[in-house]
């Protein structure tokens, strides 16, 4: 799949006043809104990753974005983000600075303003190369990072204690080029730090403005609501965002995580919708690629380790082939279409692997669909075992 074709060039763009005044009259209260208008004004857009003779947007162009993306609330903070966020994680790695410049540029082209980073992505490198994109739509953009692996020999140069928590974060905007992170999370569980610290340190980062809201990655959902209550009791920012693994082959979520996160209110942004690459179409029960995530990181192959993850990936090619849809797309729209989630964060090594995440959100999953596509993968064992008495669907 191929860069959508460039369409002719015209003269007559949209002011960035215009732009604005558009996406407030037409904003709607729904909080899964489809903001009929766009973020960008063009002509900022114009200077990034595109060359001189390409700085005049197409009406053609404008009119796809306008009419493909949908804006969502985050849970109960007001801030609308695209249903797609883009994860930076192969800036730096797999992708060298120019390619990651094609892909940020064709993100912005698809109505995309959400992008997920880490400290830890390239050591460091994918936030630089995100600092120098982004520099000139900041304040368009909801831009995340994280805090909790190594950055360096130092023994205390990782975890979720106060004392690394208050580094990292400013080595982050120093690399990021910015003053303040929209989202920060905390990327996985601290077992050596009580959690109390943690969530006092996260609350300072907000008082001092250089985080707007706290966020969590990889916790349980008892370990989230626990520091939900300590937020509470405590008069402490909360966290007000979640971001779980969540795929066809990876469906734990959905038992205690993405019921809890609508219970409590909490913006969902799922990682690996594609299972690090599993589930778009090149890898089946006896059959591998030369190269990718899953036949080269080791992390990857434990994670996606067992035959029956190769079956489902096989059972779902065959019915996205039949149904005429990428298997990208249609794992995307999958996960997007699950009603707890704000926005899956969708990743490539170059802007052909984007296209198909990106076509997810014009593509609508029914929930006929959505559970034909669920009934290939074995059932989710529920939170308890009295099965029988099973008052809601998992999904
Ligand atoms: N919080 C966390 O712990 C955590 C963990 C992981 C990721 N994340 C975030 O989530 C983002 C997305 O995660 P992810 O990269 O794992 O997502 P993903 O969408 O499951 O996997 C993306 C990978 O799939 C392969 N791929 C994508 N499109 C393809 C296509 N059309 N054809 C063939 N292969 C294709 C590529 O890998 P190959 O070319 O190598 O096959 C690509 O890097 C990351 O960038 C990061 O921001 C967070």
């Amino acid at each position: 799949m191929g860069e959508q074709p460039v369409a002719p060039m015209v003269s007559g763009m949209v002011s960035t006043r215009e732009s604005t005044a558009r996406l407030v009259t037409e904003f709607s209260t729904d909080s899964r809104c489809c903001l009929a208008s766009t973020l960008w004004s063009p002509l900022r857009l114009g200077t990034i990753g595109r060359g001189p003779d390409e700085r005049v947007e197409s009406a053609h162009r404008r009119e796809l974005r306008e009419e493909a993306m949908e804006y969502r609330t985050v849970g109960r903070t007001g801030v609308k983000v695209s249903s797609l966020c883009f994860g930076t994680m192969s800036f730096g790695d797999a992708a060298d600075e120019v390619e990651s410049a094609r892909m940020f540029r064709r993100c912005l082209d698809a109505g995309i303003n959400f992008f997920d980073c880490a400290n830890v992505y390239a050591g460091g490198r994918s936030e630089e190369i995100l600092g120098d994109l982004m520099a000139e739509l900041r304040d368009e953009l909801i831009i995340t990072s994280k805090v909790f692996g190594p950055v360096g020999s130092d023994i205390n140069a990782r975890g979720l204690s106060r004392r690394h928590i208050v580094q990292a974060v400013e080595a982050t905007l120093r690399r990021l080029k910015t003053d303040r992170l929209d989202f920060y999370f905390v990327h996985q569980f601290d077992y050596e730090t009580p959690m109390e610290e943690t969530i006092r340190a996260l609350d300072e980062l907000v008082r001092r403005g250089l985080v707007l809201y706290p966020a969590v990655s990889n916790w349980s959902a008892w370990q989230i609501v626990k520091a939900l209550g300590v937020s509470e009791r405590d008069r402490l920012a909360r966290f007000e965002l979640i971001q779980p693994m969540y795929n066809l082959t990876k469906r734990q979520a959905e038992v205690e995580i993405l019921p809890m996160a609508e219970g409590e209110q909490l913006g969902v942004i799922p990682y690996s919708p594609l299972g690090g690459g599993l589930l778009t179409g090149k890898y089946g029960s006896e059959t591998r690629p030369s190269s990718g995530r899953l036949v080269e990181n080791k992390m990857y192959m434990k994670r996606y380790g067992m035959d029956s993850y190769y079956e489902i990936a096989e059972r779902f090619t065959a019915y996205a082939r039949a149904e005429g849809v990428h298997p990208a797309t249609m794992a995307v729209a999958w996960v997007g279409s699950h009603p707890a989630v704000t926005a899956p964060i969708i990743g490539a090594r170059n802007v052909q692997q984007l296209e198909p995440s990106l076509a997810a959100a014009r593509f609508e999953m029914t929930p006929e669909m959505r559970s034909k596509i669920a009934d290939l993968t074995p059932e989710v064992a529920p939170a308890h075992d009295r099965r029988e008495e099973r008052l809601r669907n998992t999904f």
